[in-house]
């Protein structure tokens, strides 16, 4: 009989594509945009964050760039940057050493960039990409972001520029092929009614801090209802006591509580709290530049929480942001509350 051989041929193939696609996608699931794309539901963030004495943390110019490399071989396919953080010739960097390596193509990957503050007006726009784009060496952007609903100059005063018109650039880099997807981030609900209101492109995405204490539950509803996928930025909050405030709510990453729920599964606290926003249905994009905690948030695909455990979980949101700007709280377009 013919059939067997052809038979175990065919279990092999389908075997060997099944690798090959586990490696491609990497490690996490992907969502589907409004726009009909994917996303693969977990990313590295690349913001190297604030000084403790103020100002930015300045890059020294490799650590990023093997973060990322650490990660995409770990299976994200998912690098959160933006031209603020100055961080995107390092992600290029080693977008390019990976496929270069045969790691992955470029299509395999999902890169987001943000637009800054000082180029709202609209015919800034799709140079400020372009700008990006150069930085990281690449023809696309998966998605381009308006990084605040906030303009100003360079100066720091305030550009009245209303972000619906931004919005029209961001759709003109969407239709020159220079970004696959588009979105916002830090937009509350009323600015993203009002900037659907004013175009047939609905955003893809909304980015906004989403953590233990600010889990957004509203903002939630509101997205899922129009179909916007959610990304959570600093997906920790104030979990690390170097970074909590001293009003910060609990957690703290030696809670009990948690640590219970992360030994039950063998997991560490930050992963229980990376797998909980995985269970909300958004993206977390956790920043690390350290090989073991790169190589550990992302670990998080192979066991899924209780209803009691998320019960926990969800006691923690106090409607309290980790990342304060209260600097722009004069702004027409401040997106949170004041006080
Ligand atoms: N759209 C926006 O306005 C906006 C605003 C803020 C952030 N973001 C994006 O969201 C990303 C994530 O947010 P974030 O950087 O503010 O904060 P985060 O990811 O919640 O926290 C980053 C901090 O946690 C540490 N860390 C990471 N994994 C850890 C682990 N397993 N155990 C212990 N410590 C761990 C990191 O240290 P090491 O790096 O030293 O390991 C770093 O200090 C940013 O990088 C950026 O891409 C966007
Ligand atoms: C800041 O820059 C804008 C745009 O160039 C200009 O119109 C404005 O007058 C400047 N403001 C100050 C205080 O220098």
């Amino acid at each position: 009989m013919a059939t067997r051989p052809v038979l175990s041929a065919i279990l092999v193939l389908a075997t060997v594509v099944a690798a090959v696609c586990a490696e491609v996608t990497g490690k996490a699931p992907s969502l589907e945009l409004n726009d009909g794309k994917k996303i693969p539901q977990f990313g590295l963030g690349t913001w190297l964050g604030f000084q403790k004495a103020g100002g930015p943390v300045k890059p020294t110019g490799t650590e990023v760039k093997a973060a990322v490399e650490w990660a995409i071989d770990a299976g994200y396919r998912h690098i959160d940057t933006a031209y603020i953080y100055d961080t995107e010739g390092q992600v290029g960097a080693a977008i390019k050493e990976k496929i270069r390596q045969g790691v992955v193509k470029r299509e395999d990957l999902f890169v987001t960039t943000k637009l800054w503050n000082d180029k709202h007006a609209r015919d800034a726009v799709v140079p400020a990409l372009r700008e990006s784009l150069k930085k990281l060496d690449l023809e696309y952007v998966d998605l381009y972001l308006i990084h605040w609903p906030i303009g100003h100059y360079p100066n720091i005063t305030y550009d009245d520029t209303d972000y619906v018109d931004t919005w029209k650039g961001m759709v003109e880099a969407r239709e020159l092929g220079l970004a696959r997807s588009i979105g916002v981030c830090n937009f509350n609900q009323e600015q993203l009614e009002r900037l659907m209101a004013s175009s047939p492109v609905k955003p893809a995405v909304l980015q906004v801090e989403l953590n233990l204490n600010l889990q957004q539950p509203e903002l939630r509803a509101f997205c899922k209802s129009k179909g916007i996928v959610m990304m959570a930025y600093t997906p920790f909050g104030s979990l690390f006591p170097d970074k909590a405030a001293a009003d910060a709510p609990p957690p703290r990453v030696s809670d009990p509580e948690l640590k219970t729920i992360a030994d039950k599964y063998k997991k560490t606290v930050p992963q229980i709290v990376l797998r909980y926003l995985v269970e909300l249905g958004v993206i977390p994009i956790p920043k690390s530049i350290t090989k073991k905690r790169v190589e550990a948030n992302i670990d998080i695909f192979d066991f899924s929480l209780t209803p009691e455990e998320k019960a926990k979980l969800k006691s923690y949101d106090k409607h309290y942001g980790t990342i304060a700007v209260k600097f722009w709280a004069s702004s027409k377009d401040y997106p949170f509350e004041k006080n």
